[in-house]
């Protein structure tokens, strides 16, 4: 079995392609499945154009399991990273079969394929959504679950539980389930980031594309939380840090140190940013000014979240190192490519 390379799933999607970059730098071949749902071909050519390297890619729906099929019969590897799947919020609660359909059949099929074909390793892409309004901060994986808000929020605690049922009784597979907290920047060669579809629900892309004048306004959701400036505490998390986190994780697997066939790691900084700090220091990092208004609180926000990071620095020997206004540097650079192309 082929320990050096690695099946993609959504690989062509903002988190998928800047791990595809940091597993190809090092030294992984990636074979990629995705369908395009939520992202385009510009990020392939942006993965080969940083790294050199043109990875496989097969466009594929991982619904479509005689699809998936294809991708284990032809290609020998034994690890797999499961990004495709849905992720808005507010489209999920509208419409939940479509979340339930795509995000839990996919997550079937893969695993289904795993254990047919003797692939023993999976990281799932879980989220720091799954603490919801936490018991205790800074959260650690013992941090109890808050029954989920969304449908996309349960979708990543029921992919999660089904992971952990499914390995814990079988000899031969593992699963690393990484919690992210909010992903936020790009490649530092600007030629792959976020591609937001529409208007964007996240902060960044909001930040970003009210300075280069697509959005009129930033509103930010509510200065009256009990937090020091009023505003809603995050952990911002860049997104190569959380690229590299997925190699750190894959080492592991494949080096056989997996302590438990199913184990949690949280992704963040372990500081928490507030939103009017991400602001300013977003002004600051990049010489701008923004416009922007306070508004009224986002329904379904929590007031606080951000990550111990203790067991990813110590167990996994991972931790974020870039500073916050060179993601924020690097978000608007992507920003600025987006733009000119
Ligand atoms: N915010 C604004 N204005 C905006 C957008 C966001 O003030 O235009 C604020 C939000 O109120 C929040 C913070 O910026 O306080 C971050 O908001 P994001 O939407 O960027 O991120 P969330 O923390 O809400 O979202 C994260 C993940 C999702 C996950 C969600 C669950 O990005 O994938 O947590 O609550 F589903």
């Amino acid at each position: 079995m082929n320990n050096r390379r690695v099946l993609v799933t959504g690989g062509a999607g903002y988190i998928g392609s800047h791990t595809v970059v940091e597993l190809i730098g090092a030294g992984y071949e990636v074979v990629i499945v995705d369908n395009f749902s939520n992202s385009d071909a510009s990020s392939l050519e942006g993965i080969a154009k940083i790294t050199g390297v043109t990875p496989t890619f097969i466009e594929a729906d991982c619904c479509d399991k005689a699809a998936l099929r294809e991708v284990f019969e032809r290609y020998d590897f034994s690890s797999v990273i499961h990004f495709a799947a849905y992720k808005a919020v507010g489209e999920s609660v509208a419409m939940p079969t479509k979340y339930y359909h795509n995000n839990l059949l996919s997550f079937i099929n893969v695993v289904e394929l795993m254990k047919e074909y003797h692939r023993p390793n999976i990281v799932f892409s879980s989220s720091a959504t799954v603490y919801g309004d936490a018991e205790e901060l800074p959260v650690t994986e013992r941090t109890p679950r808050k029954p989920a808000t969304s449908p996309y929020g349960n979708t990543k605690q029921m992919a999660e539980d089904m992971l952990r049922d499914i390995v814990t009784v079988d000899d031969e597979l593992y699963g690393i389930a990484l919690r992210y907290f909010n992903p936020i920047g790009a490649h530092p060669s600007a030629l792959i980031g976020e591609l937001p579809r529409g208007i964007p629900n996240n902060l960044v892309p909001y930040i970003t594309q009210t300075a280069a004048g697509v959005r009129e306004c930033l509103s930010i959701f509510g200065d009256d939380y009990p937090t020091p400036d009023g505003s809603c505490l995050r952990d911002y998390i860049d997104i190569v840090d959380l690229a590299r986190a997925h190699v750190v994780a894959i080492e592991r697997m494949v080096a056989g140190k997996c302590e438990e066939h199913y184990e949690i790691f949280n992704i963040g900084t372990g500081s928490p940013v507030s939103v009017f700090e991400l602001v300013k220091g977003f002004e600051a990092a990049n010489n701008l000014t923004l416009n922007y208004k306070v508004a009224a609180r986002r329904p379904g926000d929590v007031t606080a979240v951000w990550a111990d990071t203790t067991r990813a620095n110590e167990v996994l020997g991972w931790r974020a190192e870039r500073k916050l206004d060179d993601t924020l540097r690097a978000a608007w650079a992507w920003e600025c490519h987006v733009r000119n192309r």
